[in-house]
């Protein structure tokens, strides 16, 4: 057997919202190691430019592969948006996976109105990738993108089920819902966790795509068809890294992840 496939798999963030990602990988391959980045000290990404965003996510790409990691998976829209070329092009012969391209044909696979709503952070609405990427699969969908930039700051305080991020919800999501949307992709690393929520303001018809689910399953794909999954059935190995920790990291990181964070560790990254 070769070492291979032993080696961690990369997860990275503009912060902490990816452990959405890191828990779906954890229930659907619970025998991987992960290696997870968070770039919490310079979160949000997705009020930045496209230069900037490019920079930081080349600088955290460098650092899991230094770390050997046997795949890198871009667990934040923003980055996956504007910097996935960026990431391949370091990341040489390391696969590379993202919760664009993953969210994306979901949501084409299972539209029956052939119309989409895609909610996301504002540069990654701005990009249009999504929308680009369902085109790519389906030319015919008509996709509906909506901005919702009160989202991130709302799930960090936690409010997941609060009259705010309700009345938040509904307002944001009136443009969507006048259209004949069957579908809804959560476009942004925090929204899986007001889901319920979010399913409620919408009804209960609106297929809900949730891409940190569909990247974990994507993951466990590629890895397959590569030979690269862990062949072992021991106790997996979980490392965070973030670039800084702020006060109440560990309890919401816990919170999006469902389990208590151990090794913690603050990095620096560039000058
Ligand atoms: N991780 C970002 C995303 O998925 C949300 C937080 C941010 O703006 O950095 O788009």
């Amino acid at each position: 057997m070769s070492t291979a496939d032993r080696r961690p798999i990369g997860v990275f963030d503009s912060g902490i919202g990816g452990l959405t990602v890191v828990r779906a990988l954890m229930d659907r391959l619970p025998f991987e190691d992960i290696v997870y980045f968070g770039d919490s000290a310079r979160v949000p990404y997705g009020v930045k430019s496209v230069a900037t965003i490019e920079d930081f996510t080349r600088q955290i790409a460098e650092f899991l592969l230094q770390r050997e990691v046997k795949a890198l998976i871009i667990a934040c829209n923003t980055m996956a948006a504007v910097a996935v070329e960026v990431v391949k092009q370091v990341a040489g012969a390391v696969p590379v996976l993202d919760v664009i391209d993953a969210g994306a044909r979901a949501a084409a696979r299972v539209t029956r109105s052939g119309a989409i709503g895609v909610i996301a952070t504002p540069t990654t609405v701005n990009s249009n990738a999504y929308a680009r990427a369902i085109h790519h699969l389906h030319p015919d969908v008509r996709v509906y993108s909506q901005a919702c930039p009160l989202f991130v700051p709302l799930v960090e305080e936690g409010w997941l089920d609060h009259p705010v991020t309700r009345l938040t919800a509904e307002e944001y999501l009136k443009s969507v819902l006048v259209e004949d949307v069957d579908t809804l992709v959560l476009g942004c690393t925090h929204y899986p966790l007001i889901k319920p929520l979010l399913q409620q303001v919408c009804g209960d018809e609106m297929t809900i795509v949730d891409s940190a689910v569909t990247t974990a399953e994507a993951t466990a794909r590629r890895l397959s068809e590569l030979g690269l999954l862990n062949p072992q059935r021991e106790m997996p190995n979980y490392h965070y890294y973030v670039t800084d920790i702020p006060l109440r990291f560990q309890s919401i990181g816990e919170r999006f992840l469902g389990r208590s964070i151990r090794q913690l560790e603050m990095v620096r990254l560039g000058s």
